[in-house]
């Protein structure tokens, strides 16, 4: 059993999280574009909404390639989404309220355009050579091996004017950085604790499983063919990623952030992508990473058995050390996956309403608390992983259309012409019309964080799985607390082996309940429940 809490309490036991997708979440200028003082302004519907803190997405300086995730300056925000000031502001603001701030750290590559790549390349034989991934050609010329990158083509471009090739899982324009270079690891010391020092909480750490490459530069092996015009995300999944992804020693990178942040209670929440839940245990063990995301639950369709099978396996590898996640900005939103319509919106609420008893610190991804699917664009594509792969099937721009916040234009997320074009929201789907129903999903996130904070044991107390002998059906106990999802198309009956069980929300109904006590609790389908038992 592995997890990284230990005795000393840290602001992020107990705490969920929320991530914003600063393109795409308020813009107060009127450009068109998400910034620091759109967030600053929505900072009440958080706390409203019942939060402990907030991750923004890249705000930093950046050709854009990737959308912020390729980082010209760490330690500059972007002029499309504020200054420096605006941000302390936002974090002056957030802490007023009681909310957490986390920013996202890109360490895996920097844009093409920062000075240490620009010098890199100008000087091979220059100091900055050695921050990045610099290899000869392979005998035939070719790149130096198999390696795929995440967005397209082969994880290599060379630099003719040098005739080496350098190295990027991602885009070309996003080279990555070599983790064996003492320089690079100083050069992070100082940007964490640059940002430690403006007032964050912690940090997201982009691509954390990628930091490290094999030191001999192996060959994937290949698992499935590649074919032509094939998908990059099916591209990549044909090769096992041995020797790109998941090294052992990456975990000494977040040993050594984890030193430098402990002290300044600033959490660090990784997202990676292991292979199984034992090499998740490993992330979040004591002294390295204090979370990671779990971002399986976020990439599958309606399987009730396998989502449910995942979880329990995950959270027993792990018990305290998962970020729980259904969505995020790079994946279809649960409504779509799970069937879309209000099937959509049944299931992914039974499914939420699990992830908040399985401990750790779960996030919710702007707009998955109004039951939104995914946005639909009235134009082409904005994501490199649709502009640059013709027919690519996995883009990202559903997820990443505008937060509907009410019904004027543009969904009052810009007074312009936002930077993704997609068709308005229905009214519904707003924050404003679901803020007036009791009946929303709206209420039903803001009274599931309520209960959850309310009984503590619902993520504290150890858990023990109940037998629910049904695969599509899982329960377990946290103390006081008992939660059944029900992902079955029936109704279910499940015995609680005491009397005294007060059923206090269904994800159904979206409402807190107050039922009359009871031994048993039957289960409508594709709905969870959480009952409370005082005499325990
Ligand atoms: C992460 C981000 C994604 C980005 C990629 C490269 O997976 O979540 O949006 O494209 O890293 O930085």
């Amino acid at each position: 059993m592995a997890s990284s809490t230990s005795q000393t309490s840290t602001w992020w036991q107990g705490a969920v999280g929320y991530e914003v997708y600063v393109r795409s979440f308020a813009d107060s200028n009127g450009d068109g574009v998400g910034d620091l003082a759109g967030i600053t302004e929505r900072l009440d519907y958080l706390s409203w909404l019942g939060v402990d803190a907030v991750w923004i997405t890249p705000f930093y300086p950046s050709p854009g390639h990737d959308h912020g995730y390729d980082v010209s300056d760490y330690c500059e925000v972007a002029p499309r989404h504020g200054t420096l000031a605006d941000f302390d502001a936002l974090v002056g603001a957030a802490h007023r309220r009681g909310l957490r701030v986390m920013v996202d750290i890109v360490p895996n590559h920097t844009s093409s355009e920062h000075r240490w790549f620009a010098a890199a390349r100008r000087d091979p034989d220059g100091e900055h050579r050695s921050r990045y991934l610099w290899r000869d050609p392979a005998p035939d010329g070719g790149p130096p091996n198999n390696w795929r990158s995440h967005f397209g083509g082969p994880a290599w471009t060379l630099d003719e004017a040098s005739g080496q090739y350098w190295c990027h899982l991602f885009l070309p324009e996003q080279p990555d950085l070599n983790w064996r270079s003492e320089a690079v690891r100083d050069d992070f010391d100082k940007i964490l604790k640059w940002w430690i020092d403006r007032g964050v909480d912690g940090f997201r750490v982009d691509v954390a499983h990628g930091l490290i490459k094999d030191a001999d530069w192996r060959d994937n092996p290949q698992i499935a063919p590649l074919t032509e015009g094939m998908d990059p995300r099916a591209a990549f999944n044909a090769f096992e990623h041995l020797h790109d992804l998941n090294q052992p020693d990456n975990d000494d990178i977040f040993r050594r952030w984890h030193r430098l942040c402990a002290p300044h209670q600033a959490m660090l929440l990784g997202e990676v992508n292991p292979p199984g839940p034992e090499r998740m245990s490993g992330y979040v063990s004591p002294g390295a990473l204090d979370r990671a995301f779990f971002l399986r639950l976020a990439m599958l369709r309606w399987e009730p058995r396998r989502l449910l099978e995942m979880a329990r396996a995950m959270h027993d590898a792990a018990p305290q050390g998962i970020s729980w996640v259904m969505s995020n900005h790079d994946q279809p939103r649960p409504v779509s996956r799970f069937g879309g319509g209000t099937a959509g919106v049944r299931r992914s609420l039974a499914m939420s309403t699990l992830m908040m008893a399985l401990g750790g610190t779960p996030f919710l991804y702007q707009g998955e608390e109004l039951g939104l699917d995914d946005g639909v664009l009235r134009g082409g594509g904005y994501d490199p992983v649709t502009v640059r792969n013709v027919g690519a099937t996995s883009g990202r721009d559903g997820c990443r259309t505008p937060m509907p916040w009410d019904s004027s234009p543009h969904n009052g997320f810009s007074a312009a012409q936002p930077w993704i074009d997609a068709h308005p929201r229905r009214a519904g789907q707003t924050v404003a019309a679901q803020r007036d129903d009791p009946e929303s999903p709206l209420h039903c996130f803001r009274s599931l964080l309520a209960a959850r904070r309310q009984h503590p044991d619902m993520w504290r107390a150890p858990l023990e799985w109940i037998d629910a002998r049904d695969p599509q059906v899982t329960a377990l106990r946290r103390g006081s607390i008992t939660v059944v999802a029900n992902l079955s198309e029936s109704r279910t009956d499940v015995a609680l082996g005491s009397p005294g069980w007060q059923p206090v929300f269904e994800s159904r109904s979206g409402s807190r309940l107050d039922g009359p006590a009871c031994d048993a609790v039957s289960v409508p389908a594709e709905t969870s429940v959480v009952l409370v038992n005082d005499q325990r």
